[in-house]
């Protein structure tokens, strides 16, 4: 049987560092609330108009060049991103474009913090079945451009950063290889995170009042949200673990999305995993949405925390709600 494996990773993040103390001439917050809530020091941001296809094209190209492949061998992209440079087309076909493959397929995949998720599993499905031979994943944000510069959005304003992360999904061929994935969703919980407007649902779109109202910034239940990590994400990795018939002693590392430092802490906690076997880097990032796994994962391989024959294991939850797990052969 046809398997897939991640051939080649690379990611990206702009060279502008912003601090939480530099937070403060936008917004009454501290260092000492931000670090203390999340584990954020700093974030990465964007200077000038970028867009999430420009911050995802050194990743990709890193990524591609990890795989010891090239461009032309790109079948397919699939672009995860609540970024997406416009509303259409897909920020998918403007990677294409950037790297010079016409006719190129590209799908755009939103499913927020959980894009990587769902494009990995996607992609390892298209390779499995012979659909696709080298799937490019790209897991781009730019928030910067979107979030609320002020007191009335400083709940969200301050954990969110700019940065890529891209995958480059090949068959099998030395036991390196990606293993099952498990993926869910539930819409009831839609409004505990997102950006209203612009959108179809509303005529018009968008109105100065709405403007004035910040209802185009995103709007979070923070304490919803977090509810929800931590109650769901400790059983979805004893379900993928016990449907491959590993164990948690079996997992070298776990690489969970990095929206906030005290859920992730909390559910390796509840999972007995001791921090030498999970992965953060929201210090310096901030949530990064669906470049946050990418970034992660990558950064565990090039800091030697993950060796060729572990198993490791990725998960995430956010908006959609969605939630999501990953388990891979490295
Ligand atoms: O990747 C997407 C998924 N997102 C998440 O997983 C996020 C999950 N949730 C969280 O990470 C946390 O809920 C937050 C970090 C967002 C917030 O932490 P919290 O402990 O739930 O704080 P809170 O929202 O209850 O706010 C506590 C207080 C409030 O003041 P009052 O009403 O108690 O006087 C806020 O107004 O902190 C205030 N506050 C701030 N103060 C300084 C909110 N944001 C800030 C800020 N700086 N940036």
């Amino acid at each position: 049987m046809r398997r897939s494996r991640i051939a080649g990773m690379g990611h990206f993040l702009p060279e502008r560092v912003v601090t939480n103390d530099d937070l403060r001439q936008w917004m009454e917050t501290s260092d000492e609330w931000i670090h203390q809530r999340s584990g954020i020091r700093e974030r990465r941001w964007v200077e000038g108009n970028v867009g999430a296809s420009e911050l995802a094209e050194p990743a990709a190209l890193q990524a591609l060049a990890e795989a010891g492949r090239t461009v032309a061998d790109v079948d397919m992209i699939l672009f995860a991103t609540l970024s997406p440079d416009l509303n259409f087309p897909g920020s998918g076909c403007l990677l294409g474009a950037r790297l010079g493959i016409p006719g190129t397929a590209a799908m755009d995949i939103r499913n927020q913090c959980t894009g990587f998720l769902y494009s990995l599993a996607t992609a390892d499905s298209m390779v499995r079945s012979g659909m696709a031979k080298c799937v490019l994943i790209a897991g781009s944000e730019v928030h910067s451009s979107g979030i609320e510069l002020s007191t009335r959005g400083r709940d969200v304003s301050v954990l969110f950063g700019d940065g890529a992360g891209c995958a480059v999904i090949t068959e099998a061929t030395d036991g390196s290889m990606l293993l099952d994935h498990e993926l869910h969703a539930d819409g009831r919980f839609a409004e505990i995170l997102m950006v209203e407007a612009p959108a179809s649902r509303m005529m018009p779109r968008l109105t100065p009042q709405m403007m004035e109202e910040g209802r185009h910034y995103p709007k979070m239940d923070g304490k919803a949200v977090f509810k929800h990590a931590v109650e769901k994400l400790p059983p979805l990795v004893h379900s993928i673990l016990g449907r491959n018939g590993f164990t948690l002693d079996d997992v070298a590392m776990l690489v969970p999305h990095q929206a906030n430092m005290r859920i992730n802490e909390l559910v390796a906690r509840h999972l007995g995993l001791g921090p030498e076997r999970v992965m953060h880097n929201i210090q310096k990032y901030g949530n990064t949405t669906a470049a946050s796994i990418p970034i992660a994962l990558h950064e565990a391989a090039q800091e030697g925390r993950i060796k060729k024959g572990d198993l490791v294991l990725l998960a995430g939850l956010g908006a959609g709600l969605t939630w999501g797990a990953s388990l891979l052969r490295w």
